[in-house]
């Protein structure tokens, strides 16, 4: 074993791997470069970067300005408490009010979307007092502390609940999934069930404060709602007198094509929480911005929430830069032309390979959904599979990786998020290993035959 890779061992050895059994951890791999879409592990060998690292990294990696923006703080003015007010500070205030939806104008700032979560919770449970409920949908994370984790639907809560970390006072409704709709329906026939039984749901319940939701899922599943489905909630929460709390910590930042996912249903949200994106991932920043009206309650009612690293001088850096790098990609046309080519080559990669069971996406936020059987939508594997058994899509995501491709798994879906900078070239690079690494699990895809019994797939011979 050479001396760097005694390095790695030990490092492991001293380290907790997250979301994991330790023993998993035994050979993280060693990357030495980042530009771009790409990134380079010490072999020098290339990953092209599909899933923008956790879904963050939206500017790809070695952003200029932002990188100077930092060192410029770094050199000024690293730290100072959070009482203090300095520029970059204020630069960032400044700078996300622009591209902010209208009307939520007090933020408050903290490190990741965790903590931006468990901020809003605690402010809208003081606002909402003494209603206090949360209802939340199960296709969905909201961040790993006890509030964040108690919203989230994903398996990572069935481990945070026999731990007892988690909260009280949170309900579960059906998602807004038509490919497998929790209610049997189909659109538009559905009378948008999955939106008017969590009206049913608040009427029954009592001392709901509020419905969090990622406005396009993220990590479960790049879930686009039915159109209606969020002018309809909003309607629903006004009617009853509970907040829309929009998480937007992976579908902000232009991933959908608008600054945040909700836009493109012209719906404003009464708590916005956002992080990832909003320094292109170059530094830690989590941001819960509410209406005036919240805020007002707060002048005379203590905000009792904090951390040493509110405002924090040298994260807080690379927001203004960061806004301003997207504005100039946005303008520059490219983001929206590739989001097109993006969705054509996987509607065609879906045509040539029988385990895609749905394609679905907006913008550069898409999901490739893998099924053992087409026709019956059988899952490779269920949601308790997950932390127990190599999934199918992690299969397929390992074996990109040794092809020059870094994709993200989660579940039975697929991350397809490139940084925004993506070109049509790279996508084609992408979509190239994709092709080949897809037949891993089309060898494995059932038939229904003409009979009804199932027979194993000659797809692709
Ligand atoms: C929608 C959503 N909310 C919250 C979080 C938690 O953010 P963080 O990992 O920065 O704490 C995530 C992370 O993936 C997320 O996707």
């Amino acid at each position: 074993m050479s001396k760097e890779e005694k390095r790695i061992e030990a490092f492991a050895e001293h380290t907790y791997g997250t979301w994991r059994a330790q023993k998993g951890w035994m050979e993280p791999l060693f990357i030495k470069d980042a530009e771009g879409v790409y990134f380079y592990d010490k072999n020098d060998r290339r990953y092209l970067d599909f899933s923008s690292q956790l879904m963050c990294s939206n500017l790809g990696h070695k952003n200029k300005a932002i990188i100077e923006s930092i060192v410029k703080q770094a050199e000024n003015m690293p730290y100072i408490a959070p009482g203090f007010v300095q520029e970059s500070a204020i630069s960032a205030v400044e700078s996300l009010l622009t591209v902010i939806p209208l009307g939520l104008d007090k933020l408050f700032f903290s490190t990741s979307g965790t903590e931006a979560n468990e901020a809003a919770l605690k402010m809208l449970r003081e606002y909402m007092s003494p209603n206090y409920k949360v209802i939340s949908r199960y296709h969905s994370y909201h961040g790993s502390t006890p509030g964040g984790i108690s919203f989230t639907g994903d398996i990572r809560r069935m481990y945070a609940e026999r731990a007892r970390c988690t909260v009280e006072g949170v309900r579960f409704a059906p998602d807004s999934y038509c490919y497998r709709c929790p209610f049997g329906l189909e659109y538009s026939s559905c009378k948008l069930q999955c939106a008017e039984y969590i009206d049913y749901m608040i009427k029954e319940e009592g001392n709901v404060a509020a419905i969090i939701v990622e406005p396009v899922v993220g990590t479960n599943g790049r879930i686009v709602p039915a159109p209606e489905y969020f002018p309809r909630l909003r309607k629903i929460c006004d009617e009853n007198n509970v907040l829309l709390f929009a998480d937007e910590v992976m579908s902000g930042w232009y991933r959908t094509g608008t600054a945040f996912a909700i836009q493109n249903w012209n719906v404003t949200p009464d708590i916005l929480t956002t992080a990832k994106g909003c320094t292109g991932a170059y530094t830690p920043v989590g941001i819960t911005a509410t209406t005036r009206k919240i805020a007002e309650f707060f002048e005379e009612n203590v905000m009792c929430h904090g951390h040493t690293y509110t405002f924090h001088p040298l994260s807080l850096s690379a927001v203004q830069p960061a806004v301003s790098e997207y504005k100039k990609l946005m303008n520059s046309g490219l983001p929206q032309k590739v989001s097109r080519y993006i969705e054509n080559k996987l509607y065609a990669l879906e045509d040539r390979h029988e385990c895609i069971g749905d394609v679905r996406g907006i913008g550069h936020f898409w999901a490739i959904e893998i099924v053992k059987n087409r026709k019956t939508k059988e899952p490779f594997n269920k949601k308790t599979d997950k932390f127990q058994k190599v999934l199918m899509t992690q299969k397929i995501s390992a074996a990109a990786m040794k092809l020059g491709l870094f994709i993200n798994a989660w579940d039975d879906t697929l991350v397809i998020s490139p940084p925004l900078i993506v070109t049509e070239g790279q996508v084609d690079e992408g979509i190239e290993i994709l092709d080949k690494v897809l037949r891993i699990a089309d060898e494995e895809v059932m038939h229904t035959d003409v009979a009804g019994s199932r027979t194993t797939a000659e797809f692709n011979k």
